[in-house]
């Protein structure tokens, strides 16, 4: 039985604090495990209200009260969050089985002081909507400069120009220390960020999704990082046009094992981390092609084709379940800088899908075509894409969706709970802390 939570997150600090950064990764994160989640930025309210007045540099968002654009755009970001809410609990009946019960809010503005925390809390609890508070402080002079020339002026050059823009924007910042108030309300849930992660405070943090969003929150690294991602070589099983296992490569993708090495190190360097992560769980279907799984499960072909993210191999795993399997590894993602994944298809896609916001209908069709590396960059609020892609060939095993099959709906209290070979509704709290025991560490002389 799930039960369905409604859950607000509000930011709180200065501008150019990371607030935004940190309000867009933990709602790719939250929909990445298929909680529905929406961010409210209350300062593209205030552009909408403000349209043809200039907001740039000179003009840093604070919700003060003697800002009454500000209050007006806070008052409707509230509003249009409430209704959200509303629409989530209305559509809880019928929603798609790959969308939870709960909903979790991201309220982005500055909330510095006690005044405006309360009337946000005491809105929201009237609502039956628990509030978390997430306030960022941060009093490195270096790193809130780079914050505001990456993401607050325009980025042409590190000219004078540019460093006389931080600077007013600093001192409009600057103005507003003196009405900062940080939180210490002894009633409100919080976790304080200090200093991009130096120091973290705590406090009244209860429940399954509080919990969550501040176990990712931990293990948040603000630096900028580069991933990696490959599929091992062809294997004879994507010769042959069957899924699943642990084939051995064919020549073609010998040649491309041989050949990875040297394309990293031209890439990358030699100085990173190595991880491979097992296949999807394909279960009974493990060795065979798809012609051969529509003969002998024709019912378990219609269903995955209808919902691919939930559909669970009989004795094996669905996209969900790898999902939740990888957890853990986009914990340790988010720890280093650089770092070269080398796994299957299918746990590919749902990797990249975390670093691209795919949401859960795309995620099974992402292409991630063999003989490839992928390089991916995150930025301040999106994620840069970069294919090598490798001169040798290699079958193509991307399947579409067959054509004509349309998405099932179904309300939650009819999907099966577990079973495999069925769509299943997992939508239970699963806390897959410890990675899964399949996953592991390997060399290159292994990948060869
Ligand atoms: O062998 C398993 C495949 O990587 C899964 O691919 O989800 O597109 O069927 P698919």
């Amino acid at each position: 039985m799930t039960s369905s939570i409604k859950l607000a997150c509000v930011m709180v600090g200065l501008p150019a604090r990371g607030k935004t950064f940190i309000s867009y990764k933990v709602s790719r994160y939250l929909q990445w495990l298929g909680i529905r989640t929406k961010v409210f930025d209350t300062d593209d309210y205030q552009r909408r209200l403000c349209s043809g007045c200039s907001f740039s540099h000179e003009f840093p968002t604070i919700d003060a009260e003697d800002n009454t654009t500000a209050v007006t755009a806070a008052t409707q970001a509230l509003q249009d969050m409430l209704q959200w809410f509303q629409e989530s609990g209305n559509n809880s009946a019928t929603t798609t089985i790959s969308a939870s019960g709960s909903a979790v809010a991201i309220y982005d503005g500055t909330n510095i002081t006690k005044k405006k925390r309360k009337w946000i809390h005491d809105t929201l609890v009237d609502n039956d909507i628990q509030v978390l508070f997430i306030e960022s402080l941060c009093d490195d002079e270096k790193r809130i400069r780079e914050n505001i020339r990456d993401v607050k002026v325009a980025s042409n050059d590190n000219n004078i120009t540019t460093e006389k823009a931080i600077d007013d924007y600093l001192a409009q910042i600057n103005k507003y220390k003196d009405i900062y108030e940080t939180i210490n309300e002894d009633n409100l849930t919080y976790i304080k960020l200090i200093n991009a992660g130096q120091q973290y405070v705590i406090h009244l943090v209860r429940g399954y999704l509080e919990s969550r969003i501040v176990y990712y929150l931990l293990n948040l690294n603000t630096k900028k990082k580069r991933i990696w991602l490959s599929r091992h070589g062809e294997s004879q099983f994507n010769v042959q046009d069957k899924i699943g296992g642990d084939a051995d490569l064919s020549p073609r993708g010998e040649l491309y094992a041989n050949t990875l090495p040297t394309l990293i190190s031209k890439h990358i360097g030699d100085d990173y981390p190595l991880t491979a992560l097992d296949e999807l769980d394909t279960g009974v279907c493990d060795g065979m092609t798809y012609d051969e799984i529509a003969e002998k499960f024709p019912d378990d072909f219609l269903q995955r084709d209808q919902d691919k993210f939930n559909y669970r191999y009989r004795g094996g795993e669905s996209y969900r379940d790898l999902v939740l399997r990888l957890e853990p590894v986009i914990m340790e993602l988010e720890q280093h800088e650089k770092i070269l994944i080398v796994a299957h298809q299918a746990t590919i896609r749902c990797l990249y899908a975390y670093f691209m916001n795919l949401d859960h209908e795309q995620l099974p069709y992402a292409r991630v075509p063999l003989h490839t590396l992928i390089e991916l960059t995150p930025t301040a609020y999106h994620c840069e894409e970069n294919y090598y892609k490798v001169d040798i060939e290699a079958v193509d095993t991307y399947r579409p969706k067959a054509a004509g099959v349309q998405n099932v709906q179904k309300s939650s209290s009819n999907a099966a709970a577990g079973v495999s070979g069925e769509v299943v509704d997992s939508t239970e709290p699963i806390l897959p802390i410890s990675p899964h025991p399949s996953s592991s560490n390997i060399s290159f002389s292994q990948l060869k």
